[in-house]
């Protein structure tokens, strides 16, 4: 079900940088935020779970889970280059018929999904404005486990992403790319009866795991 956040996300997450992505994810592997939460999600010691990845991009977290953790994945993407290019190299990989994937803005479908094991959100939440319903749906579906990584609220990201935002503007493109606050994310997160089990930071960003509860 495609939708106004799906036409304002497929003029950033085009064809050229999910071709450029998935170039990069065969050549070097998981990026390293990616390979947070997939150690993270690992040391859960979970097997044969179920995965919902939102705006799982060219699809790097269910093409490795389903190596060793995954049974299946639901793949829920706004971006039609990157979902495009993401079933290709599922289908590379011989998992076709273990990822479902949805082309639709994640809040508009949560209501119509089942809930799955483990659910990831990789670098989703700076990409949408309303992170408090993206975190909601999100925890509804998850039975065990949401791992997801954002940016961290350090002054040189602000600054960063607000040049980001600048150039934006002037381009008249109405993406935009947001830090939203950390602390409201946690406690959003902990009244829906998850606790964070372990958070990890880099340079830009930070990965946190919440269990439930
Ligand atoms: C920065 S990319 C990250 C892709 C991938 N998770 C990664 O880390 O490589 C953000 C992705 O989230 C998707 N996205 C953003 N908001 C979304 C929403 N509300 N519903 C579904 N997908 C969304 C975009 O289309 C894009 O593919």
């Amino acid at each position: 079900m495609p939708c106004n956040c799906c036409e304002i996300t497929d003029n950033i997450f085009d064809e050229d940088s999910a071709k450029a992505d998935i170039k990069d994810y065969r050549k070097h592997g998981p990026a390293n935020q990616t390979k947070l939460i997939l150690e993270a999600v690992r040391l859960l010691n979970l097997k044969d779970v179920t995965l919902l990845d939102i705006g799982g991009g060219v699809g790097v977290i269910h093409h490795e889970l389903l190596k060793d953790v995954a049974k299946e994945a639901t793949h829920v993407d706004a971006s039609s280059a990157y979902l495009k290019v993401a079933k290709d190299e599922t289908e590379m990989r011989g998992n076709t018929e273990r990822v479902k994937f949805i082309h639709a803005d994640f809040t508009d479908v949560a209501a119509d999904l089942p809930q799955a094991d483990v659910v990831t959100l990789d670098r989703v939440v700076c990409c949408y404005p309303h992170f408090r319903s993206l975190l909601n749906n999100a925890s509804e579906l998850s039975r065990r486990a949401i791992a997801l990584t954002y940016p961290r609220e350090a002054w040189y990201i602000r600054f960063g992403l607000g040049f980001i935002n600048f150039m934006q503007r002037l381009r008249r493109d109405p993406f935009r790319v947001f830090v939203h606050p950390i602390q409201e994310m946690d406690a959003l997160l902990t009244k829906q009866g998850f606790h964070r089990s372990s958070m990890k930071r880099l340079f830009v960003w930070e990965m946190a795991l919440y269990k439930r509860m």
